[in-house]
């Protein structure tokens, strides 16, 4: 007969990280425990690349969008010789963040403490009675400060407050590929981001987001119902059928550097028909695909089937999903802010943008058929993550059966938890290594 299990209370001073990810499973301090908290927002949010925004969304001189890295406020503006920066949203007199809005535009930078102005470089302009510091001090040496290291791919802005990181492409590694697929599903390769944000807050850990191609069957049972009869969920007719089964070719990737997605391109694929017969019935729908495909030859019946939407995580705080940017800020261990973006495409009507939303609310909306299901069996698990007598967490689903491809990444089926096998490889990494 079994011994009963005893409860073993953990002891914060001698938790050891490493021990933490072992093969096939995470103990639930990596979720529930404080001082594993503070750690990752050390070594992830203030020591690796993060994504930061879109340029699309200050597309005007002076243009700026408030941000978070990790506990840090950032602003990202357009300055006023047309480069985006990334600037820390702190006043470099007693710290006051200078920006407190969360979009506009403005020629200035303003802090209402004791009235410091920057300019949209975040060049120090103004000081009240300035004369009172003395000889050495300079407003050139006192601009706002920027993370040390800045880049982007493709439009998309990332940082890290940490200059021991490897360039964000190869940070990005195949997932860019990813992001490509998202992009050129424009017809002019551009995408933007101006559809505004909507939010939500869950009271769960900020890992327990997303690439889990497990749970759709039974956190969005009614969905799949609706799908297997196919019926018109307001997705969209490449979302009809059941891509979630393991009979199916749907694919998990695990894609190096944490980043993973659930490649379901196979099933979108084979809908490009009634998918293209439905945006012929779109204003600009059949413009469109004769657009992608006098640009892109065969790759487009891909791009036109993904319809933007790689379905994939981007290690630590950022997905593209579906017709969303996602980002995802912790806010304690037990708490995660989710922004999402609806993208729009350049170079087509508004009329295929205003589907493109309306898929997006139908789904990802706070009434939406998705997001608040997933929303709600976070915070159960949360709950149940409390319950320390056996502090195990399963990822182990498909550790038999997957494989490793030539190019490096790991293939699973849809259902298997090669994603998250990924992901806590790269925080284990991120969380004990020396970085890079
Ligand atoms: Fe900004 Fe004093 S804190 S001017």
């Amino acid at each position: 007969m079994s011994q009963p299990l005893q409860y073993r209370p953990l002891r914060r001073s001698t938790l050891d990280v490493s021990e933490l990810v072992q093969d096939g499973r995470v103990h639930s301090a990596v979720f529930t425990d404080r001082d594993i908290y503070e750690q990752e927002l050390d070594r992830i949010f203030h020591g690796s690349w993060l994504y930061i925004g879109h340029t699309s969304e200050v597309p005007k001189k002076g243009d700026f969008r408030t941000r978070q890295m990790g506990k840090q406020p950032v602003v990202m503006i357009r300055g006023t010789d047309g480069q985006v920066r990334v600037l820390l949203n702190r006043c470099r007199h007693r710290g006051a963040v200078v920006c407190e809005k969360e979009a506009g535009n403005t020629k200035h930078l303003r802090c209402w403490y004791h009235g410091w102005v920057y300019d949209s470089t975040g060049r120090l302009t103004q000081v009240p009675a300035v004369e009172a510091y003395g000889e050495d001090f300079t407003l050139e040496k006192m601009s706002l400060a920027s993370p040390p290291m800045v880049e982007e791919y493709r439009g998309f802005i990332f940082a890290s407050l940490s200059a021991n990181v490897v360039p964000l492409r190869d940070h990005l590694g195949k997932a860019a590929e990813m992001m490509d697929l998202l992009i050129d599903a424009s017809p002019v390769g551009e995408i933007r981001v101006s559809a505004g944000v909507h939010k939500t807050v869950y009271r769960g850990n900020w890992k327990l987001v997303g690439m889990d191609g497990y749970h759709v069957h039974y956190v969005h049972a009614s969905v799949i119902a609706a799908w297997n009869r196919n019926s018109d969920t307001g997705i969209g007719a490449t979302h009809r059928g059941d891509p979630f089964d393991d009979h199916s070719a749907s694919r998990t990737r695990d894609l190096g550097h944490g980043h993973a997605m659930l490649d379901l391109t196979t099933h979108r694929m084979s809908h490009y028909e009634k998918f293209t017969e439905m945006l012929a019935g779109v204003t600009g729908g059949t413009e469109y695909v004769q657009a992608m495909h006098a640009k892109h030859g065969e790759k487009a019946r891909l791009l036109i089937s993904l319809a933007g939407d790689p379905h994939v995580g981007f290690f630590p705080n950022l997905q593209l999903i579906n017709n969303q940017i996602r980002i995802m800020n912790p806010l304690g261990p037990d708490e995660t802010e989710v922004l999402m973006f609806p993208v729009l495409f350049e170079g087509v009507s508004s009329e295929l943008n205003e589907m493109r939303l309306r898929q997006h609310e139908s789904f990802y909306g706070p009434a939406g058929s998705g997001s608040p299901d997933d929303g709600e069996i976070f915070e159960r698990v949360q709950k149940g993550l409390h319950a320390q007598v056996e502090p195990w967490v399963e990822i182990s689903r498909g550790m038999n059966r997957e494989k490793t491809l030539d190019d490096g990444t790991v293939e699973g089926l849809i259902t298997d938890e090669v994603p998250q096998r990924g992901q806590f490889r790269e925080w284990l990494n991120l969380m004990t290594g020396d970085a890079k």
